[in-house]
């Protein structure tokens, strides 16, 4: 589509912004599971009264940990309600009075005004709307800022710094939404937004009755942003969504994926740091090549580590998914590798059913 008629561009994924129950915990295990350098703070020694938040990075991937000081603080009630989860989903852009302006005019739900901040480091200016549940996006526009994350951080460095896990960016966010509401929620990022439908391999791919979840992944023009909203649907077991919904009290971000270019080394670092996986059973690999013809890896380390692996019509994919990373059935990660797939994997919900049954079949259970 002609780059002219774009009237949201967006550069990238600026943050992503958990509100958690113990900001500081959270930044202690960001830094020894998942590898992330310290970044910034900002807290009661910056003039915060009501939060705390520390910033982590690895790549290009920004978190944002914040916790609330008191129990009115906006913050600590989401939490309260919630859990541990992702609010603020914050995206790159050039302009964000144009931003709020144009998605707001198309009828996006205000949260904050364009509004400048600023420092000795120069100026932010942020904006933000409402998107599914009670999950923002915050425009940031940082072109005239040159400090190390955003006015009214300071640099935050203590002298723990395990190693990064290569992790790049982020592929991709994931939300979850009720019951028959995925389509109304795409047509808000196609509507508000001007994102497109991703068709891809997924959609084609039958295998409702083994994932109970429908999805449509919605992207913006560059391809920067790709969010696949699911929403539950009847299967063979209960919907992994509605677990969510029911935990969660709502729609919100279910996973976000992040990118490496060496899966194995990558999986292997987390694995040796304690980050929990989703359970592969080892009847997964035994006609893997079968379903996925050949690949570069070694099948046998790729079993070693649990990594699944899908092809599409233009290449394939290395990927495997953390369990919930706090106290509630929701919020998780994957990891994923991509070589030449576009899509995300859906082929390994049928794949990972049957080997469970084949299991099942193995133990006389079934
Ligand atoms: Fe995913």
């Amino acid at each position: 589509m002609d780059k002219n008629t774009e009237f949201l561009p967006i550069n990238g994924t600026d943050y992503v912004e958990f509100y958690v129950g113990n900001a500081k915990q959270a930044a202690h295990y960001y830094q020894s599971a998942f590898g992330f350098q310290p970044l910034a703070y900002a807290g009661l020694e910056t003039g915060l009264t009501d939060r705390t938040s520390y910033v982590l990075r690895q790549g290009k991937i920004t978190f944002v940990l914040t916790a609330g000081m008191n129990p009115d603080s906006p913050v600590t009630k989401h939490q309260c309600k919630h859990g541990d989860g992702v609010k603020v989903i914050a995206l790159w852009v050039d302009d964000a009075r144009a931003a709020y302006e144009e998605t707001t005019k198309r009828g996006a739900e205000g949260v904050e005004e364009p509004t400048v901040k600023k420092d000795e480091n120069g100026e932010v200016v942020t904006a933000s709307i409402k998107t599914y549940g009670e999950t923002i996006h915050v425009f940031v526009e940082r072109k005239n800022y040159n400090g190390v994350f955003l006015p009214g951080f300071v640099k935050w460095e203590p002298d723990y710094k395990p190693e990064n896990t290569g992790l790049l960016y982020v592929d991709h966010i994931v939300g979850n939404v009720n019951w028959g509401e995925m389509d109304k929620v795409a047509d808000f990022y196609r509507t508000v937004m001007g994102f497109e439908q991703l068709i891809s391999f997924d959609d084609k791919d039958i295998s409702t009755e083994y994932t109970a979840l429908k999805s449509k992944v919605m992207a913006n023009r560059n391809m920067r942003i790709k969010f696949p909203i699911n929403e539950p649907a009847k299967g063979l077991k209960k919907s992994q969504i509605e677990e969510f919904l029911d935990f969660y009290i709502g729609p919100g971000p279910q996973h976000v994926a992040m990118a490496t270019d060496d899966i194995v080394a990558t999986i292997a670092a987390h694995r040796a740091r304690g980050v929990d996986f989703l359970d592969v059973p080892d009847t997964y690999y035994d006609d893997v090549t079968k379903r996925v013809g050949t690949i570069d890896e070694d099948i046998e380390t790729l079993k070693k580590y649990k990594i699944l692996i899908d092809r599409d019509d233009e290449g394939y994919l290395l990927q495997l998914f953390t369990k919930p990373v706090q106290d509630r059935p929701t919020f998780f990660f994957e990891i994923i590798q991509r070589k030449g797939a576009k899509s995300f994997g859906k082929g390994n919900f049928k794949a990972l059913f049957e080997s469970i049954e084949r299991e099942q079949a193995n133990r006389g259970t079934l």
